[in-house]
């Protein structure tokens, strides 16, 4: 019985899980664009410095270091909503670690990933398809969702046994990137004049980090299939751990799309729809996409900030002001999260829903 059981859920996970898929050569009808979707132009030669932050540079103690490199931040965020950082302080080798535990858990057979997927849980675990699979076209990747902090947010039945240094290393990445985000909120208040810690008050001190491992099988047809459709995050702010071999991220500005290049060693910050809010439309909440290619397999681990668990959210007060009324309406993240993942299922706006 428990057999024969497991063995239709099998079969019906082979529909869905993408390296199932992949394995069979063909891809499917329902994933195929009309349109074609591969082509991205490079980021002009005139924005790359200023998508390039050099991390110790926002806190040198020399002013006009500080300020050039804070204005890059500001610019970046204002126009782009996103960045690269270098010299972040996470050792390249430990960067590996992350990327290739990721990489052997998808490696692993069927059986052992889906003890950690549950069909009643819409969001963690493993093939967590946040939506995807309710919208027209299906997307060419996998997913491991976790909570990462605060830990008592983990839902540990959710976190993979094998391989087994993957708890570990990824316990001491979501520490890392604590560290790293608050000073990027610190950055980002001084970049706008503002008290440094005011992003980080703003959503409490208890911040949320959740952990998406997004596995894109090599596709055949690269040209009419796209790894995730075009979305804005939900986050107050993205840290992306990308692929350092395979590119395929391309990020929306007035209606072109834009390939990010591949910089090896550096962590990408973007923001997402509760940053756009928090900072009263100021900063800008990028759309995004992952296009697909016939070569090679990519991964990437996104980590994504939310404010503390059921904390109101909305433009900080110092950013309203005759010249920026307030844009946005406060809401907290339950609220939010409802309206997030209706608006992600339907292909509309989360934004659109939030303006005064
Ligand atoms: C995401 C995302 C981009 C990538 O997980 O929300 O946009 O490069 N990932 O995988
Ligand atoms: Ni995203």
């Amino acid at each position: 019985m428990a057999n024969s059981e497991s063995k239709v859920d099998k079969e019906e996970l082979g529909k869905i899980i993408i390296q199932e898929v992949a394995k069979t050569g063909k891809v499917p009808e329902e994933f195929l664009h009309k349109d074609d979707l591969s082509k991205g132009v490079d980021v002009p030669q005139e924005w790359r410095d200023v998508l390039l932050i050099d991390f110790p540079l926002l806190f040198s103690t020399l002013p006009a270091v500080a300020d050039t490199e804070l204005e890059k931040l500001r610019s970046a965020l204002s126009n782009w909503g996103y960045f690269q950082v270098i010299n972040h302080g996470i050792d390249n080798s430990f960067l590996q670690d992350v990327f290739e535990i990721s990489k052997q858990f998808f490696n692993l057979p069927l059986e052992e990933k889906i003890k950690y997927s549950s069909s009643d849980e819409k969001v963690q675990g493993y093939a967590a398809n946040l939506g995807r699979s309710r919208s027209q076209t299906n997307y060419w990747s996998d997913r491991l969702f976790l909570n990462l902090q605060p830990e008592e947010n983990r839902k540990l039945k959710f976190w993979p046994q094998k391989p087994a240094n993957f708890s570990k290393i990824i316990d001491e990445y979501s520490q890392k990137l604590t560290r790293i985000s608050e000073a990027i909120y610190k950055a980002m208040a001084r970049s706008l004049k503002l008290d440094e810690d005011c992003f980080i008050k703003n959503q409490g001190r208890k911040m949320a980090m959740s952990g998406g491992f997004n596995f894109y099988p090599s596709c055949p047809s690269p040209e009419r299939v796209l790894g995730v459709k075009a979305h804005s995050d939900g986050s107050t702010m993205t840290i992306l751990l990308p692929d350092a071999q395979v590119g395929g991220l391309q990020v929306l500005k007035h209606d072109i799309w834009y390939n990010v290049p591949i910089i090896p060693g550096a962590l990408l910050i973007n923001l997402g729809d509760l940053g756009e809010v928090m900072t009263n439309g100021i900063f800008k909440s990028v759309v995004h996409r992952v296009v697909t290619n016939s070569e090679k397999d990519r991964l990437s681990v996104a980590a994504f900030f939310t404010s503390e668990d059921k904390k109101e959210i909305g433009p900080v007060s110092e950013l309203i002001n005759e010249k920026h009324p307030q844009l946005y309406r406060k809401l907290d993240t339950v609220e939010f999260r409802s309206i997030f993942f209706e608006a992600l299922s339907q292909g509309r706006k989360t934004l659109d829903a939030l303006k005064l």
